[in-house]
């Protein structure tokens, strides 16, 4: 089987290839990836000279390119992590991540249409369901959560996922979904949460927290959600949506405190800064679904996944530096100033 996988050269898209390259040799996996300023070539290293890997440089909202790559390769799955990713990006430049994550994922599913494809798999977001209240800890995101996006990348993915959902009723695409909760792990691009504050700390710089810092997100480490896609794709009901989730919330001020207690480094590190527009309060994921239907189950807590992480981003100080170039500088001095 040929599996296409967009977003590739990406954190998770690139976590996913290195899995599923080492665990499905009779498989060939084609990375298609526009290769944006959060692509990045070195990620995809381990694993370029496999036999069963292709990389294929592509803009999956141009319908040329994808033409071309499910011309090329007779294309079984669609695995879609192509995205544009950062919510802060999205407050500055919202029109990018539509013509992306919503028209891209339209071009994508056309293709799969036009060549019969088996699955089309749309990685999407515990953002689709907006948030929820920090004074009610016994509330957790269904499948059945209203949708209710507060940005625009979570409006974007949100769209993709309705559009999905289209394709599957109107034209029988067989369409999977996953909305997963915040990631973490190695070659995480960093400009967010837990790569910057492990770069910074490392640096002795100050530390960007939003607002009071007691937002909260859900975290997961990277291994985990390539297991679930994976289950979803071998195992899931096409139609069908599953939330991605390991009950692990922590306020951001704690995510920050353990990074700091990891590095032994002083919390006077630590910088309150003017908040995230519209910041989403708290996520908190139930993965009931997943964990009966299809038998999934994460190997990390957040305090297991954690040490390695900061360990990775110690010992992978050129995957790092070789990033925090012009574009980097940029976006960082646009988002919090000099
Ligand atoms: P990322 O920003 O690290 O990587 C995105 C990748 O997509 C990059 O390699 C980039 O070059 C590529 N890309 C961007 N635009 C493209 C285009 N037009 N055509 C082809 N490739 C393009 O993102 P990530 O954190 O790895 O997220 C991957 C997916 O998972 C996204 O769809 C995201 O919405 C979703 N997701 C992320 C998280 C998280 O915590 N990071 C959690 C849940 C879901
Ligand atoms: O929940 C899943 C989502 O998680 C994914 O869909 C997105 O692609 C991914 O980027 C992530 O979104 P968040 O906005 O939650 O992640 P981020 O790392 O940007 O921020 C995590 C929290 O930390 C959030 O409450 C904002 C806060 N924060 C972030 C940055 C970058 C800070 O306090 N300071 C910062 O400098």
């Amino acid at each position: 089987m040929n599996f296409l996988i967009t977003g590739g050269a990406g954190f998770i898209g690139g976590n996913y290839c290195h899995y599923a390259v080492e665990k499905y040799p009779q498989h060939h996996f084609i990375c298609f990836d526009a290769l944006t300023y959060a692509g990045n070539l070195e990620t995809l290293e381990p694993i370029m000279n496999k036999p069963n890997f292709t990389f294929v440089k592509g803009d999956i909202s141009n319908a040329e390119d994808v033409e071309n790559v499910f011309g090329k390769f007779d294309i079984h799955y669609v695995i879609n992590f192509a995205a544009e990713s950062h919510v802060d990006r999205s407050i500055l430049d919202p029109g990018l991540f539509l013509k992306t994550n919503i028209l891209g994922t339209q071009v994508l599913m056309d293709a799969c249409i036009r060549h019969k494809t088996i699955r089309f798999h749309q990685v999407s977001t515990d953002e689709v369901y907006g948030d929820l209240p920090l004074d009610r800890p016994d509330l957790l995101f269904t499948e059945k959560t209203p949708l209710n996006p507060s940005s625009p990348y979570s409006v974007s993915k949100t769209s993709a996922d309705l559009l999905a959902l289209a394709y599957h009723r109107t034209y029988g695409l067989n369409v999977t979904i996953s909305r997963c909760s915040n990631n973490y792990g190695p070659y995480q691009f960093p400009e967010k949460l837990i790569p910057l504050i492990i770069d910074r700390a490392l640096h002795n710089k100050p530390l960007p927290v939003y607002g009071n810092g007691l937002n909260v997100r859900d975290w997961l480490h990277v291994y985990d959600h390539c297991t679930a896609i994976d289950a979803i794709v071998t195992k899931g009901k096409t139609g069908e949506i599953y939330n991605i989730g390991g009950h692990n919330e922590r306020a951001n001020i704690d995510v920050v405190k353990t990074i700091l207690d990891v590095l032994d480094k002083p919390y006077s590190l630590i910088e309150y800064v003017k908040d995230r527009p519209g910041h989403d309060a708290r996520y908190a994921m139930d993965p009931t679904k997943i964990r009966t239907e299809l038998g999934w189950d994460p190997v990390y807590t957040f305090e297991k996944g954690i040490v390695p992480t900061v360990q990775w981003n110690i010992d992978n100080r050129k995957w790092i530096e070789n990033i925090q170039s012009g574009e980097y500088l940029n976006f960082m001095r646009r988002q919090y100033g000099d």
